[in-house]
């Protein structure tokens, strides 16, 4: 049999999210526009939050995701260790668009820093955005999807890091740890109303935040080894990293968007409260 050759392999066959509303926190970032794109694909309606800060950006990747498929697509600008942002992002999705179906926690800091260089502000913070701003969205979406009967799916970004230990991000890796047991908690209490919590865990993905990270791990091991040149202490970062790699290359953002959108599908209906790690086979 021969298929046409205008044939796009790229097209989803399925819109297996029509009709579902997904609220995606970090949605600026990169695993947050990604996960929102491949969402608009297959038909979801989208609710995107950031910070304020973010705004041209959220606002640009509105009009992708309505070029791509989405029927409907708003974001709210805040910041989610406010209870009060929190609170107005998930009214947002209720009021405009009937309530939250799936809620992505994406939005995460990642600075880098070893137990003695950790000051006490900074790992506050890290706590405040990784864990808190998890906690607070988990809890009030979760609230509106039991009200509604309807269930629901909420995935959590953790990482490598929240699997095995990793010093040079210590405040990072402690709130990936909690990450990981949140989710396992919270899959527990929430199965009984058919919302089920799992977690995602790379390893480095190329984009932004790891360019960031390796940028600050190669300053930190400048230091430490006296090596000034600062594009060799880069390369030897990345080749460490990679070494921890299996599969040999470093993950892309849409192999973190296609395991979301599975762990939210109808496939995936009898899995709930695992922290899958998706990471090349790091943590094998
Ligand atoms: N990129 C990676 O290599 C990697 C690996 C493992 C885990 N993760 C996790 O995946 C998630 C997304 O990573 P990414 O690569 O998209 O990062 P990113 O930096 O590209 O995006 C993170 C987003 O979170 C937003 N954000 C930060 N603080 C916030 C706050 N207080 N309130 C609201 N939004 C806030 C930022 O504005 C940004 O748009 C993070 O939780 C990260 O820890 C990423």
């Amino acid at each position: 049999m021969s298929l046409g050759k205008d044939v796009n392999f790229e097209e989803p066959l399925q819109r297996r999210f029509k009709g579902k509303t997904v609220l995606i926190t970090g949605a600026a970032g990169g695993v947050g526009s990604e996960t929102a794109r491949a969402f608009s694909k297959e038909g979801a309606r989208l609710v995107l939050c950031d910070l304020p800060s973010t705004e041209p950006k959220l606002k640009q990747l509105v009009t992708v995701l309505l070029s791509l498929g989405s029927p409907t697509v708003i974001y709210v600008c805040g910041d989610v260790t406010s209870v009060e942002d929190v609170k107005k992002s998930v009214q947002h999705g209720v009021d405009k668009l009937g309530g939250i179906d799936i809620l992505l926690n994406s939005a995460g800091i990642a600075p880098v820093a070893p137990l003695q260089l950790t000051d006490e502000a900074m790992f506050k913070t890290v706590q405040d955005v990784n864990v808190y701003g998890t906690f607070l969205m988990m809890k009030y979406t979760s609230n509106q999807m039991i009200k509604s009967e309807k269930g629901g799916v909420i995935i959590n970004m953790s990482s490598f890091l929240g699997m095995k230990g990793g010093d040079p991000l210590f405040a990072y890796t402690a709130s990936k740890f909690a990450v990981s047991g949140m989710t396992r908690a919270a899959a527990k209490s929430l199965a009984k109303h058919n919302i089920r919590v799992c977690a995602i865990a790379p390893h480095m993905l190329e984009g932004d935040l790891a360019d960031k990270v390796n940028d600050d791990l190669a300053e930190l091991m400048s230091l430490g080894s006296g090596n000034q040149n600062k594009e060799e202490v880069k390369a030897a970062v990345l080749a460490g990293g990679l070494q921890e790699v299996p599969l040999g290359h470093f993950g892309q953002m849409r192999d973190v968007a296609g395991v979301v959108l599975f762990l939210c599908s109808k496939e995936s209906s009898y899995i709930t409260g695992v922290v899958l790690p998706v990471d090349g086979g790091a943590t094998a």
